[in-house]
């Protein structure tokens, strides 16, 4: 296997009133790949994210970037906060300023660039998540996914090269989310490494190259989703199966193999076209 591109090595982590948050935990995230993290809820998903861009440090065990242990002086993260980028779980926690282009400005003028390239960043961005009209709006008049967009255009302004999106699904009607997932897969297209935290197993499976599970702030599994989610053990811990794989184990138990297909289905559309597929198969076979 290729040198990861992000690392931890056995980290744990304890918040200032005691509570562990991350145990031993180890885990890689591959450059380029699209990476599902999953767990119930207090799993240590949001702990993982902010160690990843050192907003928080390891109280054992130690981060690595291509293989380099995290530098936590101040230019270290500086350089650290433009390579990887956070959107929070809640937008309200990352808009801070009056109208849009001034807080997608902040993070790159931040990073000292010059007043040019700061402009040209932000325009970019915001053509990026499709919100340009908006650009002289407040922030607080937004909807809950326009806020979400300018909380990526921030991040993205920066220029990184993996970004983390915690929940980004969560409070996003089934629209807003198919328009989320159009920006990803154009950002993941243009090379960057898009790790998601979720507790959607049919995102995961669907979408994931890699996926990684956490239990009780330890890493439990980590791979292809279509192998681990599957697995006992991870099902017990998410509390069950993703329903595309259900159904088509299903319909191999009666005697149906979507598998003779060219590829197995991940997505319901791609569940919906292997089943029609094989009518259409059997139809034909019948007027034989
Ligand atoms: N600011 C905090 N102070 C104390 N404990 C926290 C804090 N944030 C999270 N925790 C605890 O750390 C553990 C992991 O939480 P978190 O990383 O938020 O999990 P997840 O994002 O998977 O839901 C939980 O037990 C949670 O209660
Ligand atoms: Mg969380």
């Amino acid at each position: 296997m290729t040198s990861a591109f992000l690392a931890l090595e056995n980290v744990s982590y304890r918040y200032p009133d005691g509570s562990p948050a991350l145990d031993n935990c180890s885990l890689k995230v591959r450059r380029g790949s699209r990476t599902a993290v999953l767990g119930a809820n207090g799993a240590g998903k949001t702990t993982l994210f902010l160690h990843l861009n050192g907003i928080l440090r390891p109280s054992a065990g130690q981060i690595l970037c291509d293989g380099i242990p995290l530098d936590y002086s101040r230019v270290g993260m500086r350089k650290l906060r433009s390579l990887v980028g956070l959107v929070f779980q809640n937008p309200d926690a990352q808009l801070f300023s009056a109208n849009v282009r001034e807080d997608i400005s902040f993070g790159p003028m931040n990073m000292g660039l010059e007043e040019r390239e700061v402009r040209s960043r932000v325009e970019e961005s915001l053509v990026a998540v499709g919100m340009t009209r908006y650009a002289d709006r407040p922030v607080h008049n937004l909807s809950f996914g326009q806020k979400k967009r300018v909380c990526i255009a921030g991040v993205l302004a920066m220029h990184p090269e993996i970004l983390l999106l915690d929940e980004p699904m969560a409070g996003l009607d089934a629209m807003m989310q198919g328009e989320l997932m159009a920006i990803l897969g154009r950002l993941h297209a243009a090379g960057i490494t898009i790790i998601i935290a979720t507790h959607d197993l049919d995102f995961a499976y669907g979408w994931g190259d890699d996926a990684i599970v956490m239990e009780a702030g330890q890493l439990l599994a980590e791979g292809a989703p279509t192998e681990i989610l599957l697995r006992d053990d991870v099902q017990s811990a998410l509390g069950g199966t993703p329903f595309v794989a259900e159904i088509t184990r299903q319909l191999l138990l009666i005697g149906i193999d979507l598998r003779g297909n060219e590829y197995l289905p991940r997505s319901r559309r791609e569940l919906l076209l292997a089943i029609s597929a094989l009518a259409t198969d059997t139809k034909q076979e019948r007027t034989l």
